[in-house]
């Protein structure tokens, strides 16, 4: 099929990508410049494992291109709509600006017939808000929307067998054309057995953020638990891998430490409780903000056992810290705890000292005050206190004896629980977990 992706940020780029490595011949395109000419080259413009590899593949098979001129929507039968919709400056509901301009993209250049599928995570009743700005002599098209539901670090492999798909089309059924367009997309993985969902707009744009606001949900209840440990001598990793053994709860997203962050989760579920409250509806998700009360308060938390640990005044005491991105295998900071911790830190006077192997740069942007170095080992130097804030695999696996030398103080705060702490409390360190039990 021909296909254009409008956006080619994280999700578009991927998106792109993987309808290429399908079989069809896509156009990507984005009003960044910069970012064409880079996807263009097959350089991915962010880090994401495999992506590299799937850019060259496209580009080399011919069947997928970049392009910042809108024109190229006439080379295209079905548009998915790949844009952002971040948090708006002025209150927690989803700028849809992006989604809205590139919708006028495509009923400026689309024809008759053709398909658009919004991926974009959107306030529930976005589509039928599209659907209805169509002039009456424009393009007739038919709307569907196709929820996205890949996470960063593992996108390709969850784009190219996705755990499932959802497709919301207007009549909500299996056998409208619209659904049968997107059968025709995704040939591939359902004849590989991906289970399909095919739904109504409404219930597909809820899907998202029901999704999302539930994971958000399950990393909060144990953050909770995690702060009922801390003064009860509990072990909150026990706790999870007990109840995790519960396939009805299961083990996955029941990791505590200094909770959730990113694009998506964060503004997602503060995006659910706005839309919920314009429909009237306030009180159906108002726990949604208490999920998100709990979430920012284990931030404060490892900054107060930071200074705790360094007699109540962080001012003038060198901090390594192992990580800024928001989770591991990611180069992005946006509402990164790591990144909040390391500078909030800072701001109090500590000598904060991090690393990350590939998130520096990005976090420099937000903080240029911060020093950043290369490896663990650098900042660790000299450090009176390390905390582990990213669970990076190469930080994960230090050995705690061959670092003892490097630190002035063997105290370490594993805010990810991620440590062995048999082996750091052997080896001679004050270990703090978070919300487990600790060495002193
Ligand atoms: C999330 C969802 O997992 C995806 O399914 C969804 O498609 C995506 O948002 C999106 O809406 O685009 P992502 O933001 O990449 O994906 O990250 P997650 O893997 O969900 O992690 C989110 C945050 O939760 C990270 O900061 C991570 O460190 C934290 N986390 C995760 C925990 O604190 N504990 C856990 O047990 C799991």
């Amino acid at each position: 099929m021909r296909l254009s992706v409008v956006g080619c940020g994280y999700l578009g780029a991927v998106h792109a990508a993987a309808m290429a490595d399908l079989g069809h011949d896509v156009v990507g395109i984005d009003v960044d410049a910069g970012k064409i000419e880079r996807l263009s080259r097959g350089e991915a413009p962010f880090f994401e494992p495999g992506l590299q590899d799937l850019l060259h593949s496209g580009l080399g098979s011919g069947r997928l291109r970049f392009t910042t001129d809108p024109a190229a929507l006439a080379s295209a039968e079905l548009h998915f709509i790949a844009v952002g919709t971040p948090q708006r400056g002025d209150g927690d509901g989803a700028d849809l600006s992006f989604v809205d301009a590139a919708f006028a993209q495509v009923l400026a250049h689309g024809a008759d017939g053709d398909i658009v599928v919004g991926k974009s995570t959107v306030p529930v009743g976005t589509v039928e808000r599209l659907a209805a700005s169509i002039p009456a002599d424009g393009p007739d098209l038919t709307l569907a929307w196709n929820p996205e539901f890949l996470r960063e670090g593992h996108a390709v492999a969850d784009s190219l067998t996705p755990d499932r798909l959802v497709f919301g089309v207007a009549d909500g059924s299996a056998d409208s054309p619209a659904a049968a367009a997107l059968e025709r997309v995704y040939a591939r993985p359902l004849h590989e057995g991906t289970p399909l969902i095919v739904t109504d707009w409404a219930t597909a744009e809820l899907v998202k953020v029901a999704a999302n606001a539930f994971l958000a949900t399950k990393i909060s209840f144990i953050n909770a638990m995690a702060e009922i440990a801390e003064v009860t001598g509990a072990d909150v990793t026990q706790l999870a891998d007990a109840i995790g053994h519960d396939a009805r709860i299961g083990r996955r997203f029941l990791n505590a430490g200094v909770g959730f962050g990113g694009g998506c989760l964060p503004k997602d579920i503060r995006a659910f409780s706005a839309r919920a409250r314009e429909l009237g509806r306030g009180d159906s998700v108002r726990f949604l903000d208490e999920v998100d009360t709990i979430n920012l308060r284990r931030r404060d938390r490892v900054v107060r056992l930071a200074a705790e640990l360094l007699g109540d005044e962080p001012a003038g005491h060198r901090i390594a810290v192992l990580g800024l991105a928001f989770k591991p295998d990611s180069d992005d900071v946006r509402d990164s705890p790591a990144l909040e911790i390391a500078s909030a830190l800072r701001a109090a006077g500590a000598v904060v000292v991090a690393a990350d192997p590939h998130a520096a740069a990005n976090a420099r942007l937000r903080d240029p005050g911060l020093r950043t170095v290369d490896t663990a080992a650098e900042a660790l130097a000299g450090a009176e206190l390390v905390i582990l804030l990213t669970e990076w695999t190469e930080f994960v696996t230090l050995d705690p004896v061959a670092v003892a030398g490097l630190t002035a103080e063997r105290r370490v705060i594993d805010a990810r629980n991620a440590l062995d702490p048999e082996a750091w409390i052997r080896a001679g360190w004050d270990y703090r977990g978070l919300g487990r039990r600790s060495a002193a």
